[in-house]
């Protein structure tokens, strides 16, 4: 593929890190900056033959085949506007808006001009995701119940995140969008989120959006999905998954305490990890950063999906449903309710409801648990199916 990048902060290099590296066959073609120094500099350095500070001069360069937007969260819209009345692929980073009306608006303006539209959500994307996600569809820990994600650091690096104007709000929409979206996949894409429950306070910094947030995501099937953000976690990015089954349970640790652990007194001064806040004492490097994070086999997939004219595993309709749910978690911070999800344009299942299993024990009772006890006693807790009646045997 020959790529275009829209900006060059944080994200873009990232992005350009993982296209450059292990001899990829994708090039970067072009690049736009909003100042021509940092376009020219990002071009010297990931080797891009063109810049320019021209977003529509960006996409409509004839060698593109697709735009790679990772902008602000307030020029997304603008961006994808741009790609689609250029007749270019786009895949733009999380969150997809800053509200779901945002992002509808962007999935409607790709599905209009026929062009591919890609969610950048990177996290349903790293090793240790996917291999548990297959794990999941494969049946290994039965029906999920209850889904825990967690992404809490001391807080994001560029101005703009912490202007509620700019952003969209605060930890709940830069971090929450990741956590809604692992739960969704381990829970099933096409089971419904109903509603959602969140506390979320202004508890470090001086800003007027939220700096911690707990939700709980109601889905139709009775699993829950619970996220949990901050940005005044001290010592480091804290990213982790639990997924719990009715035969079997995952937990993730994606990030810090990974299993590489080294002790410095601080000389050399060295980059750790992303968000890592000291470079001296015991530290938790990140091996390859790039690709824990879950980018190479995010483009990997999206160019693939590309080429092959099919979905992409993260698309602009997931995150549309993302920031649907953000919506929602955002009015119950504020209500202090239960808040519906409102959805204009389920594409799902309909009609699931929630279930429970009932094994059958014997004639007489249902069984609800068996345990072996310390003396090596094997007891059964049962349910009389007639009476109701909870017995142990
Ligand atoms: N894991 C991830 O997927 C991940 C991680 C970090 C950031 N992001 C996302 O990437 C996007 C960019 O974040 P970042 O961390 O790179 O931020 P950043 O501040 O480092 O970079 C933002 C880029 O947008 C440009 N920009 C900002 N305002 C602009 C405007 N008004 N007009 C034109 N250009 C403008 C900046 O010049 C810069 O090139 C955000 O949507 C963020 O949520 C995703």
């Amino acid at each position: 593929m020959k790529l275009a990048i829209l900006g060059s902060g944080f994200i873009s290099r990232f992005y350009a890190g993982s296209l450059v590296a292990q001899r990829r066959k994708d090039v970067i073609v072009s690049v736009y900056s909003r100042t021509e120094k940092n376009a020219k500099q990002f071009a010297e350095d990931y080797n891009v033959p063109h810049y320019s500070t021209s977003i529509k001069e960006c996409v409509e360069n004839k060698e593109v085949d697709a735009v790679i937007i990772g902008l602000s969260n307030d020029m997304h819209l603008e961006a994808v506007l741009a790609c689609a009345a250029a007749g270019k692929h786009v895949l733009c980073t999380k969150p997809l808006g800053r509200t779901a009306s945002e992002a509808k608006q962007i999935l409607a303006a790709v599905e209009k001009a026929g062009v591919f539209g890609g969610y950048l959500e990177d996290l349903c994307y790293t090793p240790k995701f996917l291999k548990s996600l297959a794990s999941v569809k494969a049946g290994s820990i039965g029906r999920v119940t209850w889904t825990k994600s967690r992404e809490t650091h001391p807080g994001p690096h560029s101005d703009w995140f912490w202007d509620k104007e700019k952003s969209g709000g605060g930890a709940i929409i830069d971090l929450g969008c990741h956590c809604v979206e692992i739960s969704r996949n381990f829970i099933g894409k096409n089971i419904k989120p109903i509603e959602v429950m969140c506390w979320a306070a202004t508890q470090v910094h001086a800003i007027d959006a939220e700096d911690n947030a707990v939700g709980l995501v109601k889905y139709a099937n009775g699993a829950i999905g619970q996220f949990e953000v901050s940005w005044s976690f001290r010592g480091g990015m804290d990213l982790r998954d639990e997924v719990m089954g009715t035969e079997g349970t995952i937990w993730l640790n994606n990030f810090l305490r990974t299993g590489f652990e080294m002790f410095s007194t601080g000389k050399g001064n060295n980059y750790v990890a992303e968000k890592a806040e000291s470079s001296s004492g015991w530290l938790f490097p990140v091996g390859d950063e790039v690709h824990e994070l879950g980018y190479s086999h995010m483009f990997t997939d999206m160019f693939d999906a590309i080429e092959n004219k099919r979905e992409a595993g993260e698309t602009f309709y997931d995150g549309y449903i993302v920031n649907a749910i953000l919506d929602a978690a955002y009015k119950s911070a504020k209500t202090k309710q239960w808040e519906q999800i409102i959805i204009d344009d389920w594409r799902g299942d309909t009609g699931t409801t929630a279930t429970k299993e009932q094994t059958s024990f014997n004639e007489k009772y249902f069984l609800i648990k068996e345990e072996v006890l310390p003396d090596g006693k094997k007891v059964f807790v049962l349910k009389d199916k007639q009476s109701g009646e909870i017995v142990r045997q």
